[in-house]
């Protein structure tokens, strides 16, 4: 059996890889590779109920919204640049939040004194190394120990883009809060540490560079920039062989996931922490055979088919609370919203007007797919909304559900159990967090012809592809994956480990 096809068979990927259009050579099935993956797991356990309530995102800082004066005139600023949503992934103590931190510096967000206090704090905590990463983790817990919890987020432009940052963490206990990041994210950096051993760490059984690069695939990260990441590091010492090693290990599992490695990766080797090759080309003087373009560059030249203003409003809620108004946070999937909109709070149907629209700090008067937003809203108190919630287009509002049929893939089943109808599992797509069962398996598909196999089938094992029926107890917000891919996929995750993959196919 060929996982990277069964993916494929999935078609978890963005609507545009529908046709399966894929590079000969990427088609090749890796068969060494592919027996590891299926020996392997992809992370150890947590407790499901803690992964329902881990769920959150970092919130902006509210008292802001204040002090923002409603300038309507700036309106069009923000639509002459394309924005993008980037999660950082990967393994735990990578340079995720460090490389954030240093983008945020290099691009003249943080003075010298502020870092200059990080390196005072960090000392005093003993985590000398750390302060860049302070920029990102803001929280006293997270300082402390020297791992990222909530997703934190900051903004950067270059030439052509507004991109955010989604800083999700990489400690397998918040895997949740990578998976709340990621399902909002348009383009994935997976930062990878060159030294020795701490890659091996992350890419072998329960690793999160594996884990995360699974979840990033079925969650609609199609495009990834893998940052080969503490170059500097002595045990590394921007050695062309360990930046090759890496490289070569990585590609045949990125394609086991499902990447078209030639058209949507792409590898650069930097350090987050010097701020090497970020900003600005590497120097001959630090590496000697690097020509290649340095991270804003790589990001910048991405290329991201984006959602359609005029198809019907869709902004699942990641975030609420209450300032002058309700406000509502989240990103947009479809669809435009202006000032003044009449719209839905789905599954509810509570009638809201739109009082105000604010991309980071700037108000704006109409946003498109894409945009991160924070909306206020007349017509609904703050406690009437859960994050899961979804803003839609009153005209033609997102469908409610507490039952669906989905196709499943199977990754890996605690304990090699089988799965039969009464399978209980946490459901995650979009925003939502929900405890779902499965009630009936409807049929079975093969990988390879894509037909149905078996009809009314009791059970399947692990890499299985199968039709079932999902319910969950509370109404929620989903469309089909064909009509609106981020609003269709999702993944299924049992003590703090993700079974399944899947793809919602009627409602
Ligand atoms: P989590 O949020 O816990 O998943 O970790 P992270 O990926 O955000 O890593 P973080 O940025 O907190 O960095 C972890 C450690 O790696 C810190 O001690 C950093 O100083 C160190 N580090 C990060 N980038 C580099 C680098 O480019 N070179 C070297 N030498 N060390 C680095
Ligand atoms: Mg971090």
């Amino acid at each position: 059996m060929d996982l990277e096809e069964d993916i494929r068979s999935l078609q978890l990927d963005s609507a545009e890889d529908i046709n399966g259009v894929v590079n000969p050579e990427d088609e090749k099935p890796d068969v060494d590779n592919f027996d590891k993956i299926e020996d392997e797991g992809l992370l150890s356990g947590n407790d499901p109920k803690q992964e329902v309530q881990a769920q959150s995102v970092e919130a902006e800082p509210k008292a802001k919204d204040k002090e923002i004066p409603p300038v309507q005139d700036e309106e069009d600023e923000h639509m002459k640049k394309r924005h993008l949503n980037v999660v950082f992934i990967g393994h735990v103590d990578a340079g995720k939040s460090t490389t954030g931190g240093q983008i945020l510096f290099l691009s003249g967000q943080v003075d010298d004194r502020t870092i200059q206090k990080y390196e005072k704090e960090a000392k005093d905590k003993s985590r000398e190394s750390w302060y860049m990463a302070y920029i990102m983790d803001t929280n006293e817990e997270e300082r402390v120990k020297g791992k990222t919890v909530e997703v934190g987020r900051a903004h950067f432009e270059t030439d052509t883009t507004r991109f955010t940052i989604l800083d999700a963490p990489g400690h397998k206990s918040y895997v949740p809060n990578m998976i709340s990041g990621a399902s909002q994210a348009d383009i994935g950096v997976l930062v990878i540490s060159a030294r020795k051993g701490e890659f091996e760490t992350g890419y072998e059984r329960g690793g999160q560079t594996r884990e995360h690069v699974q979840l990033a695939k079925t969650l609609g990260v199609t495009k990834l920039l893998v940052v080969v990441n503490k170059m500097d590091d002595p045990t590394v010492n921007w050695s062309k062989e360990r930046y090759d090693e890496i490289e070569s290990k990585m590609v045949p599992f990125l394609k086991q996931s499902g990447y078209n490695v030639k058209k949507d990766v792409s590898f650069l080797p930097i350090s987050g922490l010097m701020g090497l090759n970020i900003k600005t080309r590497l120097d001959k003087s630090h590496c000697s055979w690097w020509d290649g373009p340095c991270l804003f560059e790589s990001l910048d030249s991405i290329e991201v088919p984006m959602g359609d203003p005029q198809s019907p409003f869709r902004m699942p809620i990641i975030d609420k609370f209450k300032d002058m108004g309700t406000v509502v946070m989240g990103k947009v999937e479809s669809g435009t919203i202006k000032d003044g909109d009449s719209l839905l709070i789905m599954p509810n149907k509570d009638h809201v007007k739109v009082v105000a629209i604010y991309i980071d700090e700037k108000r704006v008067n109409i946003a498109g797919p894409g945009e991160n937003l924070r909306v206020r809203l007349s017509g609904i108190e703050e406690e009437d909304l859960l994050s899961g919630f979804v803003l839609s287009s009153a005209a033609n509002p997102i469908s409610t559900v507490t039952e669906f049929v989905a196709q499943l893939q199977i990754l890996e089943l605690l304990d090699n159990a089988i799965f039969t109808a009464g399978y209980k599992a946490v459901l995650h797509v979009h925003s939502v967090v929900e405890e779902c069962e499965i009630v009936e398996l409807l049929e079975q598909i093969d990988p390879k012809t894509r037909k149905p196999i078996k009809k009314k089938v009791l059970f399947v094992k692990n890499g299985a592809i199968v039709l079932c029926r999902v319910q969950v107890n509370n109404v929620i917000c989903v469309e089909k994956f064909s009509d609106f891919p981020q609003l269709g996929r999702f993944t299924l995750r049992t003590e703090g480990k993700t079974v399944a993959v899947g793809k919602i196919t009627a409602i």
